[in-house]
């Protein structure tokens, strides 16, 4: 299925399956003892979609070490890299005493229940309907509570979401730390440059965004297809060429730079090595190009 204005999914089909998948590398990085990350509802919510593929890679019972693209360990590690840069941007945001999240494209994203939130913490979650309606009856199911106020916005990120998450009480008056991980790239570009302008309207001073930095290679050049080639070589049927949005667009970083935002790059070299970890193969960082992730802000007003 291709993509089309107004698509829809659940968790086990389109862009859905692809939160199934990430979940999934999720369980897989949380096993043994001492895992690099602890995501304690990954697999439960992995193995309740039903994708057989998904499930096993949450099991570990599929073998990536002689892919050529890339191995287990470099997967391991850019889930690991990925999720400290986006738990480490909240730790921070609290830290820093910003009471209001809002986690864009919130998929099988369990932080709402898995971190440390100060009291008074409320954290949106915005996606399709039938990704938060499930995510949320299985948690329930789990006996899985939120440490924060969890309030759920269940709508299309194409549509009028500002409006919804006012309506779900949203504060635009207070600083919000906003997160969009794993998004960007299945949103068609002019829907990016809408997001980013929508999240600067509703950002008090003193707000933060953290996403993906994409450079043009990773978007345009043919990752999504290297990257579904080998999904099919360990038995996924999840087809990338099909799902993200590879035209030319703003990077977010131009855009968002143009809006007032100062902006911090961590390319995924320097990601990786921030985490201990030895940078991907040469061959993987020429067709990503300088991608990695990316912090935003406003600033505060002088106190
Ligand atoms: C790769 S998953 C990432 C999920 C989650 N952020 C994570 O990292 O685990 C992509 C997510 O984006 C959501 N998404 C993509 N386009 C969307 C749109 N137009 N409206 C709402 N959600 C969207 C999908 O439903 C899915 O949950």
């Amino acid at each position: 299925m291709v993509r089309s204005e107004g698509d829809t999914w659940d968790l086990a089909s389109s862009v859905g399956a692809t939160a199934t998948s990430v979940a999934a590398s999720r369980a897989l990085a949380s096993r043994g003892p001492n895992p690099p990350i602890h995501d304690p509802y990954a697999a439960e919510l992995v193995r309740a979609v039903g994708i057989d593929y998904c499930i096993r890679v949450a099991d570990g019972a599929v073998d990536f070490d002689d892919d050529p693209l890339f191995d287990g360990d470099t997967m391991r590690d850019q889930i690991v890299v990925r999720t400290r840069y986006f738990d480490d941007f909240l730790t921070e945001s609290v830290a820093r005493g910003i009471r209001q999240v809002v986690v864009l494209a919130s998929g099988l994203d369990t932080r709402a229940y898995r971190m440390d939130w100060p009291a008074g913490t409320v954290v949106f979650e915005i996606d399709q309907p039938a990704v938060i309606e499930f995510k949320t009856r299985v948690l329930d199911v789990l006996g899985a509570a939120p440490g924060c106020e969890r309030r759920t916005v269940a709508l299309d990120l194409r549509e009028d979401w500002p409006a919804a998450l006012r309506a779900a009480g949203f504060d635009p008056a207070a600083p919000t730390a906003w997160i969009a991980e794993g998004l960007l790239i299945y949103l068609p570009p002019d829907a990016q440059d809408r997001l980013l302008d929508n999240v600067t309207a509703l950002s008090a001073p003193g707000s933060r965004l953290a996403t993906e930095h994409m450079d043009s290679r990773a978007f345009t050049g043919d990752w999504a297809r290297k990257l579904t080639e080998r999904g099919r070589r360990h038995g996924s049927d999840i087809d990338l060429t099909k799902l993200f949005y590879s035209d030319e667009r703003t990077a977010a970083r131009d855009h968002l730079a143009g809006r007032g935002w100062q902006i911090d790059i961590r390319t995924t070299e320097q990601a990786y090595t921030a985490n201990g970890f030895a940078p991907p193969a040469d061959e993987l960082l020429s067709m990503i190009g300088d991608s990695g992730y990316l912090t935003a802000e406003l600033s505060a007003p002088p106190s």
